[in-house]
């Protein structure tokens, strides 16, 4: 086209303007629609021609039909998107047109999501306490000395301080630590409310300890605390037997140990028969037969003191139940490690 003259270009570029108009609105496929585009706009089309030509033409012509080639080949790409538009809408009517639901398939199963055996538990046994008259508290992970020992009647230096091996956070000024256990809430709780007091603390505490099928590092406690006047030992006996009773069944036995906590005088450790193994021995009671489930005692005056109260008004009792140590009991768990692997084949025996 190299001696194309302008009138004769002009004639062309109507001719193919005029021709591209039938062939995109009679192209009925999206494969002709790519045809005619190629045909057109490709490396050979028939306007991409006429628009190397331009180059050829003298400065003046090539001033004057330049945005003439341009204007076409624009609206030419709008009508040949247009088209394609059309015809895609016009497939997927006709498809969704022909489409039929099966009204008599079963729903897609919607898998139901459940409670970990650890929630499960913190909340029968919170449960079961409310039903005593006990009302939830709640208390920080991270504590200081003093609630975490000092107004819990251990001093530092005090051997009872190695009782719980402690977590310390590096680089604070005042040491902070990882509550032990959450008896500090009992002191918390105190400083603030007035007596009497009927108080349970669920959570997470920490211990530098070593792991076996019974003890974890990181674990769960639910303390709970009762002052009021003239509160006695048969008050915690009372207490604590109704709710185990409640937990494992009117037939569990129990046995109460004298023990040693600074903060409870006296005080005393529980055990719950083994119901893994029968009270025969296992790996989980360690072949003894019973699970020590809790400490508990009455809340020595020390403390009473600590927080204002005056012992010789108020008396009280305080327990510390081990959260994953009635799981393992209440759904025959052999492993205290099971409960921390999240593994579904694990999670998912516990209903609901
Ligand atoms: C305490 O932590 C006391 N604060 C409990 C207490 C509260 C006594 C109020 C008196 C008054 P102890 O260290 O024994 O006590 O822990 C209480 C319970 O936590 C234990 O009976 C046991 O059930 C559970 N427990 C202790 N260590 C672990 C562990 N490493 N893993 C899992 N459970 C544990």
């Amino acid at each position: 086209m190299a001696d194309i003259s302008h009138s004769s270009w002009e004639t062309e570029l109507e001719r193919i303007s005029r021709s591209a108009a039938e062939s995109v609105s009679a192209a009925a496929t999206l494969e002709s629609v790519e045809e005619v585009r190629v045909s057109l706009l490709g490396r050979k089309g028939s306007l991409t021609a006429m628009l190397k030509a331009l180059k050829d033409l003298p400065l003046e012509e090539k001033r004057r039909c330049g945005p003439q080639a341009n204007t076409l080949r624009d609206s030419l790409q709008q009508a040949l998107d247009a088209r394609r538009t059309e015809l895609e809408r016009a497939g997927t009517e006709a498809a969704l047109s022909g489409a039929r639901i099966d009204l008599t398939l079963p729903a897609a199963p919607m898998p139901r999501g459940r409670l970990h055996p650890i929630t499960r538990t913190i909340r029968e046994i919170t449960g079961a306490l409310s039903q005593l008259g006990f009302s939830l508290a709640d208390g920080p992970l991270i504590e200081t000395e003093r609630y975490n020992f000092e107004a819990l009647n251990i001093p530092a230096e005090h051997p009872a301080r190695d009782m719980q091996d402690t977590f310390y956070l590096a680089g604070t000024r005042t040491p902070l630590l990882l509550r032990t256990h959450t008896s500090p809430v009992q002191v918390r709780w105190m400083e603030k409310h007035a007596p009497p007091v009927r108080i349970i603390a669920p959570g997470r505490v920490f211990r530098h300890e070593a792991v076996d099928a019974s003890h974890s590092a990181v674990f769960h406690q639910i303390e709970g605390l009762y002052v009021d006047k003239r509160v006695t030992m048969a008050d915690l006996k009372w207490t604590l037997t109704a709710f185990l009773r409640k937990l494992f069944g009117p037939k569990t036995a129990m046995r109460f140990h004298p023990s040693y906590f600074p903060f409870t005088e006296p005080s005393a450790e529980v055990f719950v028969s083994c119901l893994l193994c029968g009270g025969k021995g296992c790996p989980v009671c360690k072949r003894s037969g019973w699970i020590e489930m809790l400490g508990a005692g009455l809340v020595n005056p020390a403390v009473l003191r600590n927080v204002g109260y005056d012992p010789e008004r108020w008396s009280g009792f305080a327990f510390g139940v081990g959260v994953e140590r009635i799981a393992l009991l209440r759904y025959g768990i052999p492993d205290i490690r099971l409960l921390y692997e999240n593994d579904l084949r694990f999670l998912e025996q516990f209903g609901p």
